[in-house]
């Protein structure tokens, strides 16, 4: 069965100055896949990450969601996108720290104003209990782990039910236990249909995708798709990625 494309982008390029950050990227994201994104650090992950969600605008280019070209929309009809219908999560978490759990989790859909605040609450209590942070909702941001924190992030990031998710090295910042909590949840989103876009160093982050671009000097280098993650073959996988990522000169 053949997957339908969510975001086409074409030509997209990049520059500061006079200097070529992305050069000429052509790429489809496919609906419920789980990519990641990696490659040397300065390669240009983060900003391709940025050019495709519209935290930025490239120099040149397209990127093509639900027929739109999302590089020409309106400054209104970028922020109800952004609103509604992606999701973004960064490795130092970005949680306002003086309020609640909940109330971080549900300012999001508060702010897009489609739903009552009930349902909004009801949403978000369901989502924090998902990630098992059901005893820490009305607990303020500064009493939490890392880990915790991140999940958190990732609650406030699905509670508008975005078509996508993006991440920044969502682990980068936290131990090895809480990163694969972290994972986890991604992981379990994923498996119930939630399209996931992320980038990271990390090759047990790595080993979560359904497809690897590998980014070097600002193009796509290396692109292949792998067999959905799998816990109980972890040793196998981890073999075949990272003998893969060798070859692309991780
Ligand atoms: N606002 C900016 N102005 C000028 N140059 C920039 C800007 N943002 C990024 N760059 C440059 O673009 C290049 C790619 O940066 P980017 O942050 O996308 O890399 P990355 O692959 O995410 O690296 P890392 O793994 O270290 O996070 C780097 O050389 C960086 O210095
Ligand atoms: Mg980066």
């Amino acid at each position: 069965m053949s997957k339908s494309n969510i975001i086409k982008v074409q030509q997209l390029s990049k520059h500061y100055d006079n200097h070529k950050i992305l050069d000429n990227v052509n790429l489809e994201i496919f609906e419920s896949d789980f990519t990641v994104i990696m490659g040397p650090s300065g390669a240009g992950k983060s900003t391709l990450l940025q050019n495709i969600s519209t935290m930025d605008k490239p120099t040149s280019g397209k990127v093509i969601f639900n027929q739109q070209d999302l590089t020409k929309l309106t400054d209104k009809a970028l922020s109800l996108f952004r609103k509604k219908d992606i999701g973004f999560i960064f490795q130092s978490f970005n949680l306002i720290e003086h309020l609640s759990v909940l109330e971080n989790v549900c300012l999001p859909g508060l702010l897009l104003k489609t739903e009552s605040k009930q349902q909004v609450i009801q949403r978000a209590k369901q989502l924090l209990t998902g990630l098992g942070l059901d005893a820490h909702m009305e607990q303020a941001i500064t009493h939490l782990s890392g880990g915790q924190k991140q999940r958190v992030a990732i609650a406030r990031s699905l509670i508008n039910q975005p078509k996508i998710l993006f991440a920044d090295e969502p682990t980068g910042a936290l131990d090895s236990t809480s990163g694969i909590e972290v994972l986890d949840s991604l992981t379990l989103n994923n498996q119930n249909g939630q399209t996931i876009v992320m980038v990271t160093h990390d090759l047990k982050a790595a080993l979560r995708a359904d497809r690897i671009l590998f980014i070097k000097d600002g193009t796509i280098f290396g692109d292949r798709n792998f067999t959905p993650y799998n816990a109980s073959q972890i040793a196998a996988r981890r073999i075949e990625i990272e003998s893969w990522l060798q070859e692309m000169g991780w």
